[in-house]
C-alpha cells in the first residue's frame, strides 16, 4: 500500500497559505477514481452512506463492517487524495478501547490515512487516545446526525447563544486533544468564523457558510442524485438523475422496438 500525496501536513500547510481544500464524499472504486484524477483534496468515506447508499432513515444503522468494505472499494481508486472514514454510531462511544481497536482496524485494513469522529468534550479523551497512538482524527461538530434522536431533526444548530459558546468550545477541546482538523455541519456563518479564526486546524463546512477552511457535500446530493430532499446548503453541480432517467428510458424503448443492438454492435 502506498501513501497518498495529501497527508494531514498538507491540510494544515493549506489552511496557513489560506488555500481552500476541497472534500467530498465517496463509496465507491468508481466515484473515488474521478474525484482523485480531478484533483479533489480530501474523500471522505461518509457514513452518509446509510442514507444515500443503503436507503436508510438515518446514519444510525450503520456498521464498521459497511465502513471497511465501501473503504476498500474507495482506496482502489485513489491514487492522491487523503482518504478519510467515518467512523458509525457505537464504534467509538463505548469506551477508549474499543475506540482505538476500530479506529486502529479501520487504518490497518484500509488505505485510509484518518478517521473522523463526531462529537466534542464528551470524546476529548478519546480523541487524545487515538492521536497518541498515531491515528489522525478528524472532528464533527455541530449538526451531528449520529445525534439525530437527541436533536429530534435536521436544524441548524449553534443558534442560540448558549449552543454556540459549547461548538466553540469543544472547537478548541478537539484541538488540544489533537484533531487535524474538523468538520463543521448547519451552523450560522459567523459562528464557523469565529471557530476558523480560533483554532489552528483547518475546519470543513457543510452548511456552514464561506469562511471555513475548506468545503465538503455528499457526492450524490451534488450530483443531483439523491432526490429525496435537497438542503439549501446542496448546490447541484450537476442533474444526474435526469440523465440517467432518460438513458435508462431510451435503452428500454430500443430494447422493445428491436432497435438494440444493431449490426454493429453484434458478432
Ligand atoms: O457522513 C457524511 O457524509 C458526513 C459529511 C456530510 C460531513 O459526515
Amino acid at each position: 500500500m502506498s501513501l497518498n500525496k495529501v497527508t494531514t501536513k498538507t491540510l494544515l500547510e493549506m489552511k496557513k497559505r489560506g488555500e481552500k481544500i476541497a472534500m467530498l464524499t465517496a463509496y465507491d472504486f468508481l466515484i473515488a477514481k474521478l474525484l482523485d484524477e480531478s484533483g479533489i483534496d480530501v474523500i471522505l468515506v461518509g457514513d452518509s452512506l446509510g442514507n444515500v447508499f443503503q436507503g436508510h432513515e438515518t446514519t444510525l444503522p450503520v456498521t464498521l463492517e459497511d465502513m471497511i468494505y465501501h473503504t476498500k472499494a474507495v482506496c482502489r481508486g485513489v491514487k492522491r487524495a487523503m482518504v478519510v472514514v467515518d467512523m458509525p454510531f457505537l464504534s467509538y462511544q463505548i469506551n477508549v478501547e474499543e475506540a482505538v481497536k476500530n479506529c486502529g482496524r479501520v487504518l490497518k485494513e484500509t488505505c485510509a490515512s484518518g478517521v473522523k469522529l463526531e462529537g466534542g468534550s464528551e470524546i476529548s479523551e478519546v480523541v487524545y487516545k487515538l492521536t497518541s497512538v498515531g491515528i489522525p482524527v478528524m472532528g464533527h461538530l455541530g449538526l451531528t446526525p449520529q445525534s439525530i434522536h437527541k436533536f429530534g431533526g435536521y436544524d441548524v444548530r449553534g443558534v442560540e447563544e448558549s449552543e454556540a459558546d459549547k461548538i466553540l468550545n469543544d472547537a478548541k477541546t478537539l484541538e488540544s486533544a489533537g484533531v487535524f482538523s474538523i468538520v463543521l455541519e448547519k451552523i450560522p456563518s459567523e459562528l464557523a468564523r469565529k471557530i476558523t479564526s480560533s483554532v489552528s486546524v483547518p475546519t470543513i463546512g457543510i452548511g456552514a457558510g464561506p469562511y471555513c477552511d475548506g468545503q465538503v457535500l455528499v457526492v450524490y446530493d451534488m450530483l443531483g442524485l439523491f432526490e429525496e430532499f435537497k438542503p439549501k446548503f446542496v448546490r447541484r453541480y450537476a442533474e444526474l438523475s435526469k440523465v440517467i432517467r432518460d438513458a435508462f428510458k431510451n435503452y428500454i424503448s430500443d430494447v422493445k422496438t428491436g432497435k438494440f443492438p444493431s449490426e454493429s454492435e453484434s458478432y
